[in-house]
């Protein structure tokens, strides 16, 4: 759910420049945290949640109208483990996110800025690996998925690159875990799936 300041309008230059207040957003703060980058419309993030009541859950999205219909979605299904953040995402893992408090990230069909000339807009960068690696508990993990081959290559090269990171066998979503994209997807496009764990 959307903590009641964020509903309100920004809070306090201390909240919006980190570290992101968890203890005080969860009733349970010593539970694992993961984290849904780019949750989209939340189909994952609201079904992987109510199977796991026990487990911290953020949602991050920068379009509004998708985080707001799923802090419905999760107050009407009272899943009280679930908090979103109309944010960008980088910002939000490089700035604002505690360093080792993450168990897991969803990165579940970033955009892919498939023109040449907009790759430098994709999540996925050197930079970005750094702030996984910050907030990611050890022995965290990242799970990512992409239909677009270029972005999936040049995921895999920047992992397997970076010792920080060990590859481990891909996420696979039960069906009804299955994001839009993934729906969208799954019998038109091969997935890249790609899952590391932090050493
Ligand atoms: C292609 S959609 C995938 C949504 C969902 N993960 C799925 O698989 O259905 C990408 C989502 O990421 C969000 N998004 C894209 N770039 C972002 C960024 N830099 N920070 C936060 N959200 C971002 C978009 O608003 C959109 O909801």
């Amino acid at each position: 759910m959307i903590t009641e300041s964020l509903r309100v309008g920004p809070g306090t230059p201390e909240e919006w420049l980190g570290p992101f207040p968890l203890a005080s957003c969860f009733g349970h703060p010593e539970r694992p945290l993961e984290v849904d980058l780019g949750c989209g419309k939340g189909r994952f993030l609201l079904a992987h949640a109510a199977k796991h009541p026990t487990v911290n859950f953020l949602g991050i999205d920068r379009m509004l109208r998708r985080i707001r219909k799923i802090d419905n979605r999760a107050r009407r299904l009272e899943l009280g483990n679930i908090r979103l953040m109309r944010m960008e995402a980088y910002y939000a893992v490089a700035h604002l996110l505690p360093a080792a408090s993450v168990w897991t990230y969803y990165v579940f069909f970033p955009d892919p800025w498939p023109k040449a000339r907009h790759e430098g807009n994709r999540l996925f960068n050197p930079a970005f690996l750094d702030a996984l690696c910050r907030t990611l508990v050890p022995g965290g993990v990242v799970h990512a998925a992409t239909d677009h081959e270029a972005y999936f290559e040049q995921l895999s090269d920047m992992f397997a690159g970076d010792a920080r990171f060990t590859s481990i066998p891909p996420f696979i979503p039960s069906e009804d875990e299955q994001t839009d994209f993934e729906r969208y997807y799954i019998t038109t496009k091969p997935i890249g799936r790609l899952s590391v764990q932090r050493t």
